[in-house]
């Protein structure tokens, strides 16, 4: 297997091939992940719930996301790997600079960061950072928000939209769509020229992504509807992250049960 690199995720959405991609935290289970050919890990801040305990990702700390991109980067030879900017991280250019040199140096390929950040975002590729966008439901404004609910339906949709072009404009290389309904993804998707890696948006995304505990069914408390239990139906963690890259590449995950 080769390096898995932007360019590679780009080719994919050109020739239409699905993009998989799964969270890891540890050197173990991003080993694991990246044998199953998984192409892009995420060290995803959802650590902070499914690792720490956490009710929310806000608390995750920049040394934090740095120490588990480290364990992670070391179990990996061929996917992307990429690194959420925690919440308070990147409020200006500045500190958004500083922050992901941290979490680059620690063995990411490339950061993540939600919201339409146009200038942020600019400025990071002008560094040779690439990033990645995350629009949607935003786990980092959940107190905005009120709570974990699907966003851009109805005259929402054309904020998304517009958002997206604009992740784009600035120079984002993919871009992660979180709990919106699969009709605006897939529009959202034919329109802009990037990958999008949706979570709970529906099978016309160029990827899918899920968390690592929740496709191996630990699930703790509510489970979201675009959760699936892989191990449940698999019987091994080897045979779950192979069925995930199977059904994700053979659009038969997610289905209309597990979208919105
Ligand atoms: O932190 C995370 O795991 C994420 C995914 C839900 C996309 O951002």
């Amino acid at each position: 297997m080769s390096q898995v690199t932007v360019v590679t995720l780009q080719k994919a959405k050109e020739k239409k091939d699905k993009i998989t991609c799964l969270t890891s935290y540890d050197a173990t289970s991003a080993a694991l992940v990246d044998q199953a050919g998984v192409d892009v890990i995420l060290v995803g801040d959802s650590l902070g719930m499914v690792i720490q305990g956490e009710s929310s990702t806000i608390p995750v700390t920049l040394e934090e996301m740095a120490y588990h991109t480290r364990c992670v980067a070391k179990g990996v030879s061929h996917a992307l790997v990429i690194a959420d900017l925690p919440f308070g991280s990147y409020q200006t250019v500045t500190q958004a600079l500083a922050s992901s040199a941290i979490l680059m140096k620690a063995g990411a390929n490339m950061v993540k960061l939600e919201g339409a950040f146009v200038e942020v975002i600019e400025a990071l590729v002008a560094q040779g950072i690439p990033v990645c966008g995350h629009l949607g439901l935003l786990p980092q404004s959940v107190n905005r928000f009120g709570g974990y609910v699907v966003q851009g339906k109805g005259e929402e949709a054309g904020l998304v939209l517009k958002q997206a072009n604009a992740v784009v404009e600035a120079g984002a290389q993919l871009l992660v769509l979180e709990c919106i309904p699969s009709e605006l993804a897939g529009t959202l998707t034919a329109q802009i020229s990037i990958p999008t890696i949706g979570i709970g948006a529906g099978v016309d995304c160029d990827g899918q992504v899920l968390v690592l505990h929740d496709m191996l069914g630990m699930t703790l408390g509510r489970k979201a509807r675009f959760v699936k239990d892989f191990l449940a139906e698999s019987g091994s963690i080897g045979n779950a992250l192979a069925q995930f890259v199977s059904e994700v590449k053979n659009q038969q995950f997610p289905d209309k049960q597990h979208s919105y």
